[in-house]
């Protein structure tokens, strides 16, 4: 199954208005700000997530939509589920495969190429394949069979050695190319499929733009970091986003990533303090300054974690070129950055109702895109959100006789 293909612009309209209509309450960052400017809109609301802890706050996380908040929560939360309904992919196209081909993969991005592979179906037969940013080509290699060929490309040379040698290894024939594919030269051999599981921002829009000029005519892709962008702003590819009046900033394509994955109990304690540490400072820089305005502070390395929270500070407001009032309460000071991370928790999940919508709205930029070209497009979910919260892909094919 996927979206009906003649619902795609349909479902991008209903998600740009119902992102434009609600750009308060998703635009602003709960971590840079003491108070969001929704929170007169809708008191109770607010009232009650600052009244929840930071447990409360975790359990939430990643289901936004489960939590019964006050008004306008539940509506906005049902809204944006309706919004980002889009159905698993039919599957079934897993071929049997070369024994020990996942020697050398982690578990989960094995499962992860599985379930691509499974959902990977094209009306036409595939030649041959091209895997693009393909790291060591292990997609690659487990959607080849025999007959077909394999182009891998790669810009980091030890990885294309490395697939170089277990594609070797495995007997299969496979090119395992050294080839930046943002460079102008970047060519398509338009007999092969191309796929592009998890390349990130404009590496996949690369290969959207490739395979649109040079007629290309089977792509598939899995989305990922459509904030890893050279432009500041967003750049829409379809008509559709180019007439909507949403402009997305780099920061803002960072909010559909902002799902945490399941972590450990010590890597989310050391995040969590992280995060503490920052907003309890915050508070201090914006006392010693006298300006009410968050500071950007650089990433700091795991060893700053292991300083008191006053060597933290003192050492950070150094680094900034400030100093901080002589005489300060440590242990209020670090309590009150806990306090504004149980805030700051519970009032993200606000914004992120939104992250699904948003992320859908810049998949369908891609679907249209590929629907304007000249492509029948599938867009579905190859696997569950456990596995990858980067679960959509687009399946694209044009008639050889669009082909120019
Ligand atoms: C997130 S990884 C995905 C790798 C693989 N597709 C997978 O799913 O395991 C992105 C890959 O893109 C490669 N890459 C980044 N920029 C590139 C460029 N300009 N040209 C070619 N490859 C690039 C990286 O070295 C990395 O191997």
């Amino acid at each position: 199954m996927s979206l009906p293909p003649d619902t795609l612009l349909a479902r991008f309209q209903a998600l740009d208005a119902f992102l434009l209509a609600h750009q308060p309450l998703w635009r602003p960052k709960p971590f840079t700000h003491l108070t969001l400017p929704w929170e007169t809109a809708h008191p109770d609301l607010a009232n009650w997530l600052r009244a929840r802890t930071l447990d409360q706050a975790e359990a939430e996380h990643n289901h936004p939509e489960l939590l019964t908040a006050p008004a306008p929560y539940p509506a906005l939360a049902a809204q944006a589920k309706a919004l980002s309904e889009v159905p698993p992919l039919s599957t079934g196209a897993l071929q049997p495969c070369h024994s020990r081909l996942n020697v050398d993969v982690p578990g989960r991005k094995w499962q992860q190429i599985e379930a691509f592979a499974d959902a990977l179906t094209f009306q036409h037969p595939v030649t041959g394949w091209l895997d693009w940013c393909a790291g060591k080509g292990h997609l690659g290699r487990r959607l080849l069979q025999p007959g077909q060929a394999l182009t891998c490309y790669e810009y980091d040379p030890a990885l294309v050695k490395a697939g170089h040698a277990l594609s070797q290894h495995h007997g299969l024939n496979a090119e395992h190319r050294l080839q930046d594919v943002m460079a102008s030269d970047c060519c398509l051999p338009v007999d092969k499929a191309a796929v592009a599981l998890h390349a990130c921002g404009d590496l996949h829009v690369q290969l959207l733009r490739r395979s649109v000029h040079l007629a290309n005519s089977q792509l598939a892709i899995a989305p990922c970091c459509y904030n890893r962008t050279q432009s500041t702003q967003y750049q829409p590819l379809s008509r559709a986003a180019a007439d909507s009046f949403l402009r997305l900033s780099r920061d803002d394509l960072g909010l559909p990533l902002s799902e945490t994955v399941t972590a450990g109990a010590r890597v989310r304690r050391q995040r969590n303090q992280s995060m503490a540490w920052r907003l309890g400072f915050d508070l201090l820089q914006r006392c010693a300054r006298g300006e009410d305005e968050y500071l950007p502070t650089p990433s700091l390395p795991a060893s700053w974690l292991g300083k008191t929270f006053a060597d933290y500070c003192t050492d950070l407001a150094a680094l900034k070129g400030l100093e901080l009032a002589s005489a300060i309460d440590w242990a209020a000071a670090e309590a009150a950055g806990w306090q504004r991370l149980a805030h700051v928790r519970n009032l993200e999940l606000v914004r992120n109702l939104f992250r699904r919508p948003l992320e859908l709205w810049l998949v369908l930029d891609r679907a249209l895109y590929l629907q304007e070209s000249g492509y029948q497009v599938r867009l579905g979910l190859f696997c569950t959100t456990a596995l990858t919260p980067r679960n959509l892909m687009l399946l694209a094919e044009r008639p050889k006789a669009f082909q120019n």
